[in-house]
């Protein structure tokens, strides 16, 4: 058979969370042209968006859910409604995810247990929802989305850092569960990408440019360059991956 065949997505389910933008947005468009219909899920996602007419108009199915992840009972009652709504999701990509930047000694509670939250808790619990069908089922796959703050620590989010750290903790810990059971659970941890989360960072000019001097690929990234790094871990391609963080920041870590 032809490796490539191994890529390919034809009759599987992939739950995207955060797939209204970014890097979301990206994946959920890159597994649908892989052949996977798609379950987006974000906090105001609704029917009609662009990244359902982008998926639709190359003949897969999108399914819109909006779902809060910094409230536990609205995930709770998702992960029913997805049981009730007969969804057996063959693919997972956690990525949903938020910022809150702040030196720490000014750090507020509240900002800090959103973070924790929306980037660790809710992705831990709908993955344990979710995984359990894939386990009973024997096959799966799952792909969280770290960051470079899952192996550094950042500047003035110490949430976040915290959040990403985990997220790389929480990968091998279910990898080293589920790798027997025919379900795959990886991350992809993304460099410096132009997206809404980066906003902030590109609007400091001095911020920029000494990200963009550190980065041996010379640019920032786009969501498009993690189409190919989420059908590879989504597809069969990959069944012998377990536990690995994907680093895709045009180089920056190697440095
Ligand atoms: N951009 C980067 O440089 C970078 C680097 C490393 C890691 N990451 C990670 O990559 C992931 C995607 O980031 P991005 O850059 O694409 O960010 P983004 O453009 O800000 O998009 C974030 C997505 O997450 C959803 N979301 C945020 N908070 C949510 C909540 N409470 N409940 C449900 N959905 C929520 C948003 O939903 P709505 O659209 O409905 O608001 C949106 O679709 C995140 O986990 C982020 O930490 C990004």
């Amino acid at each position: 058979m032809s490796v490539l065949k191994s890529f390919d997505l034809t009759g599987k389910t992939a739950l995207v969370t955060g797939a209204k933008r970014g890097i979301g947005r990206g994946m959920a468009e890159a597994l649908a042209s892989a052949g996977a219909d798609v379950v987006g899920v974000s906090a105001t996602l609704a029917p009609g968006s662009e990244v359902e007419q982008a998926i639709t108009a190359m003949g897969r199915t999108f399914t819109p859910y909006q779902v809060d992840f910094a409230d536990r009972s609205a995930l709770t009652a998702f992960a029913a409604q997805l049981e009730a709504d007969g969804i057996k999701p063959d693919i997972l990509v956690n990525n949903a995810g938020t910022i809150k930047r702040k030196p720490a000694a000014e750090h507020p509670d509240d900002w800090w247990d959103e973070v924790i939250e929306v980037n660790l808790s809710s992705q831990f619990v709908l993955s344990r929802e979710i995984g359990r069908g894939m386990v009973e089922r024997g096959h799966g796959k799952i792909i969280f989305t770290a960051s470079l703050l899952t192996f550094q620590g950042g500047i003035t989010v110490p949430g976040y850092a915290a959040s990403k750290g985990g997220i790389g903790q929480l990968t091998k810990a279910l990898a080293n569960e589920w790798a027997g059971t025919g379900v795959n659970v990886n991350a992809i941890a993304p460099g410096y990408i132009a997206t809404d989360n980066t906003e902030a960072l590109r609007a400091d000019e001095a911020r920029y440019s000494s990200i963009l001097e550190r980065i041996p690929q010379g640019r920032w990234g786009t969501p498009e360059d993690f189409g190919g790094p989420a059908v590879f871990l989504a597809s069969s391609a990959s069944d012998y991956v377990n536990g690995e963080i994907l680093v895709v920041d045009g180089g920056w870590m190697g440095r």
